[in-house]
């Protein structure tokens, strides 16, 4: 009984299939094919992850032309030069230690350094005790010397085995306000 119905079930679904795929293909020459999923499949335009014959490095993606920048993209002019960024960096919110400025500093500096650096920039951070190359304290006196050019260069760009923060703390300001932070720690610590 039940192979019986199974059967005639089957039947029926092979039928409703059957029709979907000759419907689909018969459409005749001057018309448009009865498409099952209406993806836009047949199309000139190539994902972007295809291989494109037509294109010089066979890529789909095109490299943008020399000497453009994206949208909203603004260049970081000093590469990896520190001493350039420390001598040309100048903190436009050197001043700027307002509550909501130092509130936000703080969530992005827990978040993405004290981890390491520790809450309190003295370098003892939860993850720093699993690290063989310690973080070094943001409180400390080389630290201190730094000028803010060169603490927002090093969130930037990163410094030794310490990497770039800048896609994390993405707003400039952000990242000068976080400079700021450490300030208030490194006052703190005295
Ligand atoms: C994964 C751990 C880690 C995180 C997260 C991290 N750092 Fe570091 N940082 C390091 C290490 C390790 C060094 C030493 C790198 C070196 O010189 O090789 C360092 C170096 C530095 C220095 C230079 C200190 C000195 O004495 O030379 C500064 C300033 C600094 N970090 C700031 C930050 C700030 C600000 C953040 C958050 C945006 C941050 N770091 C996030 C690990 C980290």
């Amino acid at each position: 009984m039940t192979n019986k119905i199974s059967k005639t079930t089957f039947g029926i679904l092979s039928v409703i299939a059957l029709s979907l795929v000759l419907g689909a293909c018969g459409a005749g020459k001057n018309k448009t094919n009865v498409e099952i999923f209406q993806g836009m499949f047949d199309q000139e335009a190539m994902k972007f992850q295809d291989w494109d014959p037509d294109s010089k490095d066979s890529f789909t993606m095109r490299v943008p032309p020399e000497n453009t920048v994206p949208r909203g993209f603004k260049p970081y002019k000093y590469g990896l030069d520190f001493m350039a960024a420390e001598k040309g960096l100048i903190n436009p919110i050197k001043k700027d230690f307002s509550a909501k400025t130092m509130e936000r500093a703080k969530e992005h500096y827990q978040v993405y350094c004290g981890l390491c650096h520790g809450q309190d920039g003295k370098g003892d951070g939860q993850i720093a005790q699993h690290m063989i190359l310690k973080p070094p304290a943001l409180i400390s006196d080389k630290a201190k010397a730094f000028n803010d050019g060169r603490i927002f260069h090093i969130i930037t760009k990163g410094q030794g085995i310490m990497g770039s923060y800048s896609r994390q703390i993405i707003k400039e300001t952000d990242r000068w306000a976080v400079v700021n932070y450490i300030r208030t720690l490194q006052r703190k610590a005295n």
